[in-house]
């Protein structure tokens, strides 16, 4: 993801660029060498109710739905993971081929760089050159369309980057925070994102990065005019778990890392679902600890439309790039798909509407029940 305060601003372009790139490589490695994940993941307080006799056959069940509009064979989207590093060009080339193969949605990670130093841009283009016909989300962070530097043209650049047919402006302020030189203003979000809904006509949508967003927050972006949201909930991968480990601690200075010490923060997956779909009824992206298909149910009963995952398929991607392979990838979308169906088949329901925002179809337990009841 993304910086760029002042201070980074006045770095010289190749200077920024190095460091950008650094980070790219640590932040694909570290999730993959240490456990960087939430501690509490609140999926598991949430249990769907089982139906004994299934009265249709588990094949009959219609996981198809429309996203945007693309049909995709699941509500399954590979959530934003790389870009602008080779590594991530080879991680994105198996991403988007499984995807495309699946026909489920490919996102890239931040194309910041790639606006930066035109040498990266074919590790973001890669996707649309194997995957022409799934979605592709874009994604371009708070940090830079908070920016005063903004330009609209930076928004247009990414679109066609990848051929586009969603954008996600990702919200990472804790990551910011907890990064070295992180940018921490964000004055000019409102006003810069007023001038590129005016001009971009493909659907923009609010993504968190795993601290989720609460219901006053989803209401001001729903009428900002964001099309939908990724809820991009705390449970699952941390980012400040990841900068932890990078080595920005300033120890002369402070006797904490900052980092270390906010790893845990957030609004959960489930909690965060359930807030945005208070706020707005526009498209909504559930990441942020999903683990399976049962996951993808929990959030589809909460009111999510669609289940994202990225640790799983940075994992996956990664025993692929040195297998050189798709299959591990192809391996987890399927076993995604079909544990998704069969918690439909058990729970006697024949397609996913008749599953979404239907809270009588579970039970909310432990801590998770106080989150919503407070
Ligand atoms: C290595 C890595 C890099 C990521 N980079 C981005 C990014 O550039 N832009 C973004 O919006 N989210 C990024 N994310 C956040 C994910 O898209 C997702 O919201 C978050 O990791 C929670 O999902 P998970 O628990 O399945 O990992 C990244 C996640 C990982 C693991």
């Amino acid at each position: 993801m993304n910086s760029s305060n002042s201070d980074k601003e006045s770095m010289p372009e190749q200077e920024k660029s190095k460091e950008i790139f650094k980070r790219k490589e640590e932040h694909l490695k570290i999730p993959i060498e240490y456990n960087v994940q939430h501690s509490v993941n609140y999926f598991d307080d949430i249990e769907l109710i089982h139906h004994a006799i299934p009265e249709i056959d588990l094949d009959e069940i219609d996981l198809t739905l429309k996203f945007f509009n693309k049909k995709i064979t699941a509500p399954i989207c590979i959530s934003a993971i790389t870009g602008g590093h080779p590594i991530s060009k080879e991680i994105n080339e198996i991403l988007a081929k499984a995807a495309e193969e699946e026909g489920i949605i490919m996102s890239v990670g931040s194309q910041r760089i790639g606006l930066e130093d035109p040498t990266t841009i074919d590790s973001f283009k890669i996707v649309r050159e194997v995957a022409p016909t799934i979605p592709v989300i874009g994604n371009l962070g708070l940090g830079q369309v908070g920016s005063v530097y903004f330009r609209e043209d930076d928004l247009t650049n990414c679109i066609d980057m990848v051929d586009a047919d969603v954008m996600a402006i990702h919200l990472n302020a804790l990551h910011e925070l907890v990064q070295y030189k992180g940018n921490i203003s964000y004055r000019n979000f409102e006003q810069n994102f007023k001038k590129i809904r005016e001009v971009t006509n493909i659907p923009l949508l609010a993504k968190e990065v795993g601290s989720g967003i609460n219901q006053d927050l989803a209401l001001m972006l729903d009428r900002l005019g964001f099309d939908g949201f990724d809820v991009g909930g705390a449970g699952g991968t941390s980012f400040a778990a990841i900068e932890s480990k990078r080595n920005n601690f300033d120890n002369g200075q402070y006797s904490r890392n900052l980092a270390e010490v906010f790893r845990e923060w957030g609004i959960p997956t489930p909690v965060s679902i359930i807030n945005v779909r208070k706020a707005s009824q526009k498209m909504t992206i559930a990441t942020g600890g999903l683990k399976t298909g049962i996951d993808i149910a929990k959030s589809i009963v909460l009111g999510a439309d669609i289940g994202g995952f990225a640790y799983k398929f940075l994992k996956s991607s990664w025993q692929d790039r040195k297998n050189n392979t798709i299959s591990n990838t192809l391996r987890e979308i399927r076993t995604l798909k079909k544990e998704l169906r069969s918690s439909l088949w058990l729970m006697n329901l024949n397609n996913l509407s008749e599953l979404k925002n239907k809270r009588e179809k579970c039970v909310i337990l432990g801590n998770l029940y106080f989150w919503l009841n407070q």
